[in-house]
């Protein structure tokens, strides 16, 4: 059964959702599903704007026959080759024949490298700024190479001035029959999946994403139509600033983020007792996590939030505790900078070695400045070990008092 909506005059949303995969790229957990849009643009020519992920396909497929009503489905634009938008490519080549695929130069190969049909006879490539024209609706393509692959362009309707972003500004979690931003309460309940959409897939590409924002400041945009999660129709200033600071690795909040690994117990009393000190000295929104039992994209959400982090690890086979070291491998590998670090080690019997590891992973990341004062809990702290923990506490309120 069809399930489309229409968005505007000739433009309907044929996306659908899936609730039951369980880890998006068979990495991140999707407790809320996740929604794979695409987009059909009725004209004189009909164009399709993207596919989705193959297991929501027969949703798709009806979606799209049903919005079509008979017509013929002219082109297919490709903003983006990674399998959860470009998996259904082939079944339409069989069921259109007369689709012609609008995609850019990178995007060929990557049709080529994950399809064996006659890519050449069906492409058209177009290049930043040309413009496409199906009749009513015209049509320009920007790249935004590695926003998130380097094929990536996004497609501007110059006609209705919508932005098809494609991965920018997605994010997790299913639609449940609220497609726009007015229709949810999206502080409350999306920026959180938003955020660690953001974070996690496409984190590491800042500079990346600066580029798209400072060429999308070039033109008028009225609607932002992602690939995953909610359309945006208004307040759109919003989530382009939230971009603009996630892209720029600023934090969004001066407050802190204490990420802990404890085997028995005693890490965690001092993180307690840290947190409590913080807090009773008026620092607000305080976060605190044990990486045993926290999902790590979701401490990677976390960590581009803060301002100031703590890192409060036991030491384990003579290195740091394995949630502890995956975190910082994590946070590294997405390009996490600017933030100020405090570091806690436990150990039984050999001190330093998580301090001394700890440092060493912060010190390849830019802009990571530790704070002077630690704790080396020699396997559970005493009452007159107390002034370490006063110690750090006054050093964090102290750097956060410079940044208000
Ligand atoms: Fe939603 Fe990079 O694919």
């Amino acid at each position: 059964m069809q399930c489309v909506r229409k968005i505007n005059e000739d433009m309907y949303w044929i996306g659908a959702e899936d609730r039951r995969l369980a880890l998006f790229e068979n990495l991140f957990p999707i407790p809320r599903g996740i929604a794979y849009n695409s987009y059909l643009i009725k004209d004189e020519k009909n164009v399709l704007i993207d596919t989705v992920d193959y297991s929501v396909g027969r949703q798709f497929l009806d979606n799209l026959k049903y919005a079509l009503n008979g017509q013929k489905l002219d082109y297919l634009i490709v903003n983006h080759m990674e399998p959860d938008h470009c998996s259904l490519i082939e079944e339409l080549i069989y069921k259109y024949p007369e689709m012609k695929i609008i995609c850019n130069a990178q995007t060929i190969r990557m049709i080529k490298q994950f399809y064996n049909f006659d890519v050449d006879s069906k492409v058209e490539i177009v290049k930043e700024g040309q413009i496409f024209k199906t009749g009513k609706h015209e049509f320009q393509f920007i790249m935004a190479p590695m926003v998130h692959w380097p094929e990536v362009m996004v497609t501007y309707d110059m006609t209705d001035k919508i932005l098809f972003s494609a991965d920018a500004f997605g994010s997790f979690g299913a639609l449940n029959g609220n497609l726009f931003n007015d229709d949810i309460d999206f502080e409350k309940e999306w920026l959180s999946d938003a955020r660690r959409y953001y974070t996690n897939i496409v984190g590491k590409y800042g500079p990346q994403v600066q580029n798209l924002l400072k060429k999308a400041s070039n033109i008028e945009i009225k609607m932002i139509c992602p690939l995953h999660g909610i359309i945006w129709r208004n307040n759109l200033e919003y989530i382009i600033e939230k971009y603009d600071k996630w892209s720029k690795y600023e934090p969004e909040k001066n407050s802190v983020l204490i990420v802990y690994s404890s085997v028995y117990g005693n890490t965690e009393n001092v993180v307690n007792t840290l947190s409590n000190y913080l807090g009773e000295n008026g620092i607000k929104e305080i976060a605190v996590y044990d990486s045993s039992n926290t999902d790590v994209s979701q401490l990677v959400s976390e960590s581009f939030k803060y301002s100031n982090i703590v890192i409060a690890a036991t030491t384990y086979n003579l290195g740091v505790f394995p949630a502890i070291e995956n975190y910082l491998v994590d946070i590294k590998r997405l390009n996490l900078q600017n933030r100020t670090i405090s570091i806690i080690e436990n150990s039984t019997w050999v001190p330093g070695i998580v301090t001394k590891e700890v440092k060493n992973i912060l010190s390849e990341m830019k802009n990571m400045e530790v704070l002077e004062n630690t704790f080396s809990i020699k396997s559970s702290a005493k009452d007159n070990e107390y002034e370490y923990i006063k110690n750090i506490g006054d050093e964090i309120i102290k750097d956060l008092k410079k940044r208000d």
